[in-house]
Protein backbone atom coordinates (compact mmCIF):
# COMPACT_ATOMS: atom_id res chain seq x y z
CA UNK A 1 0.00 0.00 0.00
CA UNK A 2 1.02 3.25 -0.73
CA UNK A 3 2.56 5.85 1.85
CA UNK A 4 -0.20 8.59 0.91
CA UNK A 5 -2.75 5.43 1.87
CA UNK A 6 -1.19 4.75 5.08
CA UNK A 7 -1.41 7.99 6.27
CA UNK A 8 -5.05 8.31 6.53
CA UNK A 9 -6.90 7.15 9.56
CA UNK A 10 -10.37 6.24 10.19
CA UNK A 11 -12.20 5.56 13.07
CA UNK A 12 -14.84 3.17 13.59
CA UNK A 13 -17.03 5.62 14.64
CA UNK A 14 -17.72 9.09 14.98
CA UNK A 15 -20.91 10.16 16.41
CA UNK A 16 -22.92 13.32 14.05
CA UNK A 17 -23.60 15.58 17.09
CA UNK A 18 -22.69 18.97 16.79
CA UNK A 19 -24.00 22.58 17.49
CA UNK A 20 -27.52 22.17 17.38
CA UNK A 21 -27.57 19.18 19.94
CA UNK A 22 -24.73 21.41 22.41
CA UNK A 23 -27.54 24.53 22.24
CA UNK A 24 -30.04 21.86 23.15
CA UNK A 25 -28.42 20.61 26.12
CA UNK A 26 -27.47 24.12 26.93
CA UNK A 27 -31.19 25.45 27.29
CA UNK A 28 -31.94 22.65 29.46
CA UNK A 29 -29.28 23.47 31.88
CA UNK A 30 -30.39 26.91 32.06
CA UNK A 31 -33.74 26.39 32.42
CA UNK A 32 -32.51 24.55 35.73
CA UNK A 33 -34.09 21.73 35.51
CA UNK A 34 -32.38 18.76 34.52
CA UNK A 35 -33.23 15.38 35.47
CA UNK A 36 -36.84 14.37 33.73
CA UNK A 37 -39.18 16.33 33.17
CA UNK A 38 -40.80 18.24 29.85
CA UNK A 39 -37.89 17.53 27.71
CA UNK A 40 -38.11 13.08 28.83
CA UNK A 41 -41.71 13.60 27.92
CA UNK A 42 -41.87 15.41 24.94
CA UNK A 43 -39.00 12.93 23.36
CA UNK A 44 -41.17 10.06 24.35
CA UNK A 45 -43.95 11.99 22.30
CA UNK A 46 -41.99 12.09 19.38
CA UNK A 47 -40.11 8.65 19.43
CA UNK A 48 -43.28 6.80 19.33
CA UNK A 49 -44.53 9.25 16.74
CA UNK A 50 -41.54 8.18 14.49
CA UNK A 51 -41.74 4.69 14.96
CA UNK A 52 -46.02 4.36 14.86
CA UNK A 53 -45.84 3.10 18.61
CA UNK A 54 -48.15 3.32 20.94
CA UNK A 55 -46.16 4.48 23.63
CA UNK A 56 -42.78 5.28 24.32
CA UNK A 57 -40.90 5.37 27.83
CA UNK A 58 -37.62 6.86 27.99
CA UNK A 59 -34.66 5.04 30.47
CA UNK A 60 -31.50 5.05 31.44
CA UNK A 61 -29.94 2.84 28.80
CA UNK A 62 -30.52 -0.42 26.54
CA UNK A 63 -29.78 -2.70 29.25
CA UNK A 64 -32.26 -0.82 31.31
CA UNK A 65 -35.27 -1.14 28.46
CA UNK A 66 -34.94 -4.56 28.37
CA UNK A 67 -34.85 -4.94 32.14
CA UNK A 68 -38.00 -2.92 32.17
CA UNK A 69 -39.73 -4.95 29.29
CA UNK A 70 -38.87 -8.36 30.91
CA UNK A 71 -40.21 -7.45 34.23
CA UNK A 72 -43.33 -6.07 32.69
CA UNK A 73 -43.65 -8.91 30.79
CA UNK A 74 -44.12 -10.95 33.91
CA UNK A 75 -40.98 -12.75 33.93
CA UNK A 76 -39.80 -14.48 36.69
CA UNK A 77 -37.53 -16.43 38.63
CA UNK A 78 -36.69 -19.85 37.06
CA UNK A 79 -37.89 -18.91 33.20
CA UNK A 80 -36.30 -19.50 30.65
CA UNK A 81 -36.08 -16.61 27.76
CA UNK A 82 -35.11 -17.67 24.33
CA UNK A 83 -32.29 -15.26 22.15
CA UNK A 84 -29.37 -15.70 20.22
CA UNK A 85 -25.98 -16.37 21.23
CA UNK A 86 -24.74 -13.58 18.53
CA UNK A 87 -25.71 -10.54 20.82
CA UNK A 88 -24.31 -8.37 23.06
CA UNK A 89 -24.47 -9.34 26.77
CA UNK A 90 -26.66 -7.14 27.65
CA UNK A 91 -29.88 -8.74 25.98
CA UNK A 92 -29.02 -12.02 28.15
CA UNK A 93 -27.52 -10.06 31.52
CA UNK A 94 -31.14 -8.46 31.29
CA UNK A 95 -32.95 -11.81 31.81
CA UNK A 96 -30.40 -12.61 34.62
CA UNK A 97 -31.80 -9.70 37.08
CA UNK A 98 -34.77 -11.31 36.82
CA UNK A 99 -33.42 -14.89 38.00
CA UNK A 100 -34.27 -16.19 34.76
CA UNK A 101 -32.82 -18.01 32.45
CA UNK A 102 -31.05 -17.35 29.30
CA UNK A 103 -31.38 -20.05 26.87
CA UNK A 104 -29.29 -19.76 23.59
CA UNK A 105 -30.25 -20.33 19.94
CA UNK A 106 -28.37 -20.67 16.94
CA UNK A 107 -28.52 -17.96 13.92
CA UNK A 108 -29.14 -17.85 10.29
CA UNK A 109 -25.85 -18.37 8.46
CA UNK A 110 -27.18 -15.22 6.13
CA UNK A 111 -28.67 -12.93 8.16
CA UNK A 112 -26.84 -13.93 11.32
CA UNK A 113 -29.97 -13.46 13.37
CA UNK A 114 -31.77 -15.69 15.72
CA UNK A 115 -33.11 -19.12 14.05
CA UNK A 116 -36.51 -19.49 14.62
CA UNK A 117 -36.48 -23.41 13.73
CA UNK A 118 -33.44 -23.64 16.39
CA UNK A 119 -35.53 -21.61 18.64
CA UNK A 120 -38.88 -24.06 18.40
CA UNK A 121 -36.18 -27.02 19.33
CA UNK A 122 -35.31 -25.36 22.55
CA UNK A 123 -38.61 -24.40 24.19
CA UNK A 124 -39.99 -26.42 27.24
CA UNK A 125 -42.45 -25.98 29.49
CA UNK A 126 -40.83 -23.18 31.10
CA UNK A 127 -39.81 -21.04 28.43
CA UNK A 128 -42.06 -17.88 28.84
CA UNK A 129 -40.16 -15.55 26.05
CA UNK A 130 -38.13 -14.82 23.20
CA UNK A 131 -35.88 -11.61 22.53
CA UNK A 132 -35.11 -11.48 18.68
CA UNK A 133 -32.02 -9.50 18.37
CA UNK A 134 -32.43 -7.29 15.02
CA UNK A 135 -27.98 -7.69 14.53
CA UNK A 136 -26.61 -4.59 12.47
CA UNK A 137 -30.66 -3.11 12.10
CA UNK A 138 -31.76 -6.02 9.72
CA UNK A 139 -34.81 -7.38 11.33
CA UNK A 140 -35.58 -10.89 12.06
CA UNK A 141 -38.00 -12.69 11.02
CA UNK A 142 -40.97 -11.37 12.43
CA UNK A 143 -43.41 -13.72 11.20
CA UNK A 144 -42.04 -17.13 11.75
CA UNK A 145 -41.59 -15.50 15.91
CA UNK A 146 -44.86 -14.38 16.03
CA UNK A 147 -45.87 -18.06 14.80
CA UNK A 148 -43.28 -19.80 17.56
CA UNK A 149 -44.67 -17.08 20.14
CA UNK A 150 -47.87 -17.72 19.41
CA UNK A 151 -48.08 -21.64 19.51
CA UNK A 152 -46.15 -21.54 22.90
CA UNK A 153 -47.63 -18.03 24.49
CA UNK A 154 -44.42 -16.74 24.53
CA UNK A 155 -43.88 -12.66 25.33
CA UNK A 156 -42.05 -11.03 22.45
CA UNK A 157 -39.22 -8.61 23.66
CA UNK A 158 -37.54 -6.94 20.60
CA UNK A 159 -33.59 -6.13 20.79
CA UNK A 160 -33.66 -3.21 18.71
CA UNK A 161 -30.65 -1.58 20.23
CA UNK A 162 -29.57 -1.32 16.38
CA UNK A 163 -32.63 -1.15 14.44
CA UNK A 164 -33.43 2.90 14.34
CA UNK A 165 -35.16 3.44 12.03
CA UNK A 166 -35.67 -0.48 10.11
CA UNK A 167 -38.63 -1.64 8.57
CA UNK A 168 -40.34 -5.74 8.29
CA UNK A 169 -42.82 -5.80 5.79
CA UNK A 170 -43.18 -2.04 5.61
CA UNK A 171 -43.57 -1.40 8.98
CA UNK A 172 -41.47 0.28 11.49
CA UNK A 173 -39.39 -1.25 14.44
CA UNK A 174 -41.13 -0.74 17.09
CA UNK A 175 -44.62 -1.10 16.49
CA UNK A 176 -44.94 -4.94 15.66
CA UNK A 177 -44.24 -6.65 18.91
CA UNK A 178 -45.55 -6.15 22.72
CA UNK A 179 -42.54 -4.76 23.41
CA UNK A 180 -39.33 -3.27 21.48
CA UNK A 181 -36.10 -1.66 23.49
CA UNK A 182 -33.92 0.70 21.99
CA UNK A 183 -30.28 1.93 22.78
CA UNK A 184 -29.03 5.00 23.27
CA UNK A 185 -25.41 4.70 23.92
CA UNK A 186 -22.74 6.55 21.43
CA UNK A 187 -22.21 4.84 18.47
CA UNK A 188 -25.57 3.99 18.13
CA UNK A 189 -28.06 5.36 15.25
CA UNK A 190 -29.43 7.39 17.74
CA UNK A 191 -27.35 8.69 21.08
CA UNK A 192 -27.77 10.53 24.06
CA UNK A 193 -24.61 9.42 25.57
CA UNK A 194 -25.87 6.50 27.24
CA UNK A 195 -30.17 6.06 26.73
CA UNK A 196 -32.86 4.06 25.83
CA UNK A 197 -36.15 4.11 24.86
CA UNK A 198 -39.49 1.31 25.16
CA UNK A 199 -42.24 1.11 23.25
CA UNK A 200 -44.97 -1.05 23.57
CA UNK A 201 -48.52 -1.39 22.40
CA UNK A 202 -50.22 -2.49 25.65
CA UNK A 203 -51.37 0.09 28.03
CA UNK A 204 -50.60 -1.62 31.02
CA UNK A 205 -47.30 -2.86 30.74
CA UNK A 206 -46.35 0.91 30.05
CA UNK A 207 -47.84 2.20 33.49
CA UNK A 208 -45.88 -0.64 34.83
CA UNK A 209 -42.65 0.42 33.02
CA UNK A 210 -43.29 4.43 34.09
CA UNK A 211 -43.80 3.06 37.78
CA UNK A 212 -40.54 0.86 37.45
CA UNK A 213 -38.17 3.12 36.05
CA UNK A 214 -38.24 5.79 39.25
CA UNK A 215 -38.27 3.69 42.33
CA UNK A 216 -41.55 2.32 42.13
CA UNK A 217 -42.95 5.60 43.04
CA UNK A 218 -46.96 6.00 41.63
CA UNK A 219 -45.60 10.68 40.93
CA UNK A 220 -42.59 11.44 39.11
CA UNK A 221 -40.10 14.01 40.86
CA UNK A 222 -40.93 16.73 38.57
CA UNK A 223 -44.55 17.19 39.31
CA UNK A 224 -43.66 16.78 43.29
CA UNK A 225 -40.85 19.72 42.79
CA UNK A 226 -42.86 22.02 40.41
CA UNK A 227 -45.64 22.75 42.92
CA UNK A 228 -48.19 20.74 40.51
CA UNK A 229 -49.38 18.94 43.39
CA UNK A 230 -48.68 17.29 46.36
CA UNK A 231 -45.61 16.84 48.13
CA UNK A 232 -46.76 13.47 49.70
CA UNK A 233 -45.42 10.18 47.32
CA UNK A 234 -46.37 6.60 47.40
CA UNK A 235 -43.85 4.15 47.10
CA UNK A 236 -45.73 1.27 45.33
CA UNK A 237 -42.78 -1.26 44.46
CA UNK A 238 -38.99 -1.44 44.82
CA UNK A 239 -38.37 -0.39 41.32
CA UNK A 240 -35.13 0.99 40.01
CA UNK A 241 -33.20 4.17 38.86
CA UNK A 242 -33.56 3.30 35.22
CA UNK A 243 -34.86 7.33 34.42
CA UNK A 244 -33.24 9.71 31.52
CA UNK A 245 -33.02 13.63 31.91
CA UNK A 246 -33.71 16.44 30.36
CA UNK A 247 -30.55 17.07 29.16
CA UNK A 248 -29.87 13.42 27.47
CA UNK A 249 -33.99 13.78 26.00
CA UNK A 250 -32.83 17.58 24.82
CA UNK A 251 -30.04 16.10 22.69
CA UNK A 252 -32.21 12.89 21.81
CA UNK A 253 -34.87 15.48 19.96
CA UNK A 254 -32.27 17.13 17.85
CA UNK A 255 -31.14 13.67 16.65
CA UNK A 256 -34.43 11.95 16.15
CA UNK A 257 -34.96 15.43 13.66
CA UNK A 258 -32.01 13.95 12.26
CA UNK A 259 -32.61 10.50 11.99
CA UNK A 260 -33.81 10.27 8.45
CA UNK A 261 -30.67 11.73 7.17
CA UNK A 262 -28.30 9.90 8.90
CA UNK A 263 -29.69 6.93 7.91
CA UNK A 264 -29.54 7.95 4.17
CA UNK A 265 -26.12 8.86 4.98
CA UNK A 266 -25.32 5.19 6.47
CA UNK A 267 -27.19 4.04 2.76
CA UNK A 268 -25.16 5.55 0.49
CA UNK A 269 -21.60 4.37 2.61
CA UNK A 270 -23.29 0.91 2.29
CA UNK A 271 -24.25 0.99 -0.90
CA UNK A 272 -20.11 2.37 -1.95
CA UNK A 273 -19.05 -0.90 -0.20
CA UNK A 274 -21.77 -3.52 -2.03
CA UNK A 275 -20.95 -2.13 -5.14
CA UNK A 276 -16.76 -2.04 -4.52
CA UNK A 277 -17.11 -5.76 -2.76
CA UNK A 278 -20.02 -7.46 -4.82
CA UNK A 279 -17.01 -8.81 -7.12
CA UNK A 280 -14.52 -9.61 -5.24
CA UNK A 281 -15.37 -14.03 -4.41
CA UNK A 282 -13.14 -14.12 -0.86
CA UNK A 283 -15.48 -11.51 0.62
CA UNK A 284 -19.35 -11.79 1.33
CA UNK A 285 -21.62 -8.45 1.84
CA UNK A 286 -24.77 -7.90 3.93
CA UNK A 287 -27.36 -9.20 2.26
CA UNK A 288 -30.99 -7.63 3.08
CA UNK A 289 -33.87 -9.81 2.85
CA UNK A 290 -36.25 -8.21 0.04
CA UNK A 291 -38.98 -7.93 3.14
CA UNK A 292 -37.25 -5.66 5.01
CA UNK A 293 -34.80 -2.36 5.20
CA UNK A 294 -32.03 -2.18 7.75
CA UNK A 295 -31.13 0.78 9.68
CA UNK A 296 -27.48 0.37 8.70
CA UNK A 297 -26.10 0.69 12.09
CA UNK A 298 -23.15 -1.79 10.88
CA UNK A 299 -21.70 -3.03 7.91
CA UNK A 300 -20.64 -6.97 8.67
CA UNK A 301 -18.39 -7.90 6.00
CA UNK A 302 -17.60 -11.75 5.70
CA UNK A 303 -14.35 -13.31 4.48
CA UNK A 304 -14.62 -16.73 2.67
CA UNK A 305 -12.13 -18.18 4.47
CA UNK A 306 -11.47 -20.95 2.14
CA UNK A 307 -10.24 -18.76 -0.39
CA UNK A 308 -7.76 -16.87 1.85
CA UNK A 309 -4.24 -17.61 3.80
CA UNK A 310 -5.09 -15.54 6.45
CA UNK A 311 -7.88 -16.04 9.16
CA UNK A 312 -10.22 -13.03 10.47
CA UNK A 313 -8.00 -11.71 12.92
CA UNK A 314 -5.17 -11.13 10.74
CA UNK A 315 -7.45 -9.38 8.51
CA UNK A 316 -8.57 -7.16 10.27
CA UNK A 317 -4.96 -6.45 11.99
CA UNK A 318 -3.90 -6.21 8.46
CA UNK A 319 -6.34 -3.59 7.98
CA UNK A 320 -6.10 -1.76 11.32
CA UNK A 321 -2.17 -0.85 10.58
CA UNK A 322 -3.52 0.41 7.06
CA UNK A 323 -5.54 2.77 9.05
CA UNK A 324 -8.73 1.74 8.96
CA UNK A 325 -10.12 0.88 12.55
CA UNK A 326 -13.23 -1.97 12.92
CA UNK A 327 -15.02 -4.00 15.45
CA UNK A 328 -16.80 -7.59 15.50
CA UNK A 329 -20.03 -8.24 16.62
CA UNK A 330 -20.32 -10.16 18.46
CA UNK A 331 -18.62 -12.86 19.80
CA UNK A 332 -21.27 -15.47 20.26
CA UNK A 333 -22.03 -15.66 24.09
CA UNK A 334 -21.73 -19.36 24.50
CA UNK A 335 -17.80 -18.84 24.07
CA UNK A 336 -17.53 -16.45 26.90
CA UNK A 337 -16.55 -17.84 30.58
CA UNK A 338 -20.03 -16.32 32.11
CA UNK A 339 -22.46 -18.36 30.00
CA UNK A 340 -20.13 -21.89 29.99
CA UNK A 341 -19.37 -21.79 33.77
CA UNK A 342 -22.83 -20.77 34.79
CA UNK A 343 -25.09 -22.34 31.45
CA UNK A 344 -22.48 -25.10 30.33
CA UNK A 345 -22.41 -23.92 27.12
CA UNK A 346 -19.51 -25.29 25.44
CA UNK A 347 -17.64 -24.40 21.86
CA UNK A 348 -19.29 -26.16 19.19
CA UNK A 349 -22.73 -25.69 20.49
CA UNK A 350 -24.00 -23.41 17.88
CA UNK A 351 -22.28 -24.05 14.44
CA UNK A 352 -23.50 -21.36 12.60
CA UNK A 353 -22.73 -18.48 14.70
CA UNK A 354 -19.14 -19.90 15.63
CA UNK A 355 -18.80 -19.93 11.34
CA UNK A 356 -19.70 -16.52 11.01
CA UNK A 357 -17.84 -15.29 14.13
CA UNK A 358 -14.51 -16.44 12.64
CA UNK A 359 -15.22 -14.71 9.16
CA UNK A 360 -16.82 -11.57 10.07
CA UNK A 361 -16.06 -8.08 10.68
CA UNK A 362 -17.88 -4.93 10.79
CA UNK A 363 -16.37 -2.04 8.88
CA UNK A 364 -16.79 1.90 10.14
CA UNK A 365 -20.22 3.54 8.58
CA UNK A 366 -21.25 6.61 10.03
CA UNK A 367 -23.01 9.88 8.89
CA UNK A 368 -20.08 12.01 8.98
CA UNK A 369 -17.30 9.61 7.04
CA UNK A 370 -16.15 11.67 4.12
CA UNK A 371 -16.09 10.42 0.90
CA UNK A 372 -12.26 10.15 1.23
CA UNK A 373 -12.44 7.94 3.96
CA UNK A 374 -15.04 5.81 2.14
CA UNK A 375 -13.06 5.51 -0.92
CA UNK A 376 -9.83 4.39 2.01
CA UNK A 377 -11.69 1.83 3.76
CA UNK A 378 -12.68 -0.28 -0.05
CA UNK A 379 -9.15 0.25 -1.41
CA UNK A 380 -7.83 -1.04 2.38
CA UNK A 381 -9.90 -4.01 2.04
CA UNK A 382 -9.18 -4.68 -1.91
CA UNK A 383 -5.77 -4.31 -1.58
CA UNK A 384 -5.78 -6.77 2.15
CA UNK A 385 -7.74 -9.16 0.16
CA UNK A 386 -5.76 -9.54 -3.06
CA UNK A 387 -2.39 -9.79 -0.77
CA UNK A 388 -3.80 -12.69 1.06
CA UNK A 389 -5.42 -14.36 -1.60
CA UNK A 390 -4.68 -18.23 -1.88
CA UNK A 391 -2.89 -17.70 -5.45
CA UNK A 392 -4.45 -20.56 -7.77
CA UNK A 393 -7.81 -18.10 -6.94
CA UNK A 394 -9.16 -16.79 -9.85
CA UNK A 395 -11.39 -14.28 -8.51
CA UNK A 396 -12.44 -11.24 -10.56
CA UNK A 397 -11.20 -7.93 -8.24
CA UNK A 398 -12.16 -4.48 -8.92
CA UNK A 399 -9.41 -2.05 -10.21
CA UNK A 400 -7.40 -0.11 -7.28
CA UNK A 401 -6.98 3.22 -7.50
C1 LIG B 1 -27.72 -5.90 20.75
C2 LIG B 1 -27.60 -5.00 21.94
N1 LIG B 1 -28.53 -5.10 22.92
C3 LIG B 1 -28.48 -4.32 24.02
C4 LIG B 1 -27.49 -3.37 24.19
C5 LIG B 1 -27.44 -2.57 25.46
O1 LIG B 1 -27.61 -1.21 25.24
P1 LIG B 1 -26.99 -0.14 26.27
O2 LIG B 1 -25.52 -0.09 26.05
O3 LIG B 1 -27.68 1.14 25.91
O4 LIG B 1 -27.36 -0.59 27.63
C6 LIG B 1 -26.51 -3.24 23.20
C7 LIG B 1 -25.45 -2.23 23.36
O5 LIG B 1 -24.46 -2.15 22.76
C8 LIG B 1 -26.57 -4.06 22.05
O6 LIG B 1 -25.65 -3.98 21.08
Amino acid sequence: MSENTKKLSVPFHRADVGEEEALAVGEVIRSGWMTMGPKTFEFEKEFAKYVGAQDAIAVSTGTAALHLALEAAGIHAGDEVLLPTTTFTATAEAVTYLKAHPVLVDVDPVTMNLDPEDAARRVTVRTKAIIPVHLGGQPCDMQEIQELASEHNLKIIEDAAHALPSEYRSRRIGQISEFTCFSFYATKTLTTGEGGMVTTENPVAAERIRLMRLHGIERDAWKRYRGEGSWRYEVHEAGFKYNLTDMQAAMGLVQLAKCDRMRQARLVIAQKYNHAFSSIKELLFPEIRSDRATSWHLYILRLRREHLRIDRDEFIRQINVNGVACSVHFIPLHLQPYYQRVYGYKEGDFPNAEKQFSSCLSLPIFPGMTAEEVEHVIHVVQETTKQSRIAQSNAIVSPIT
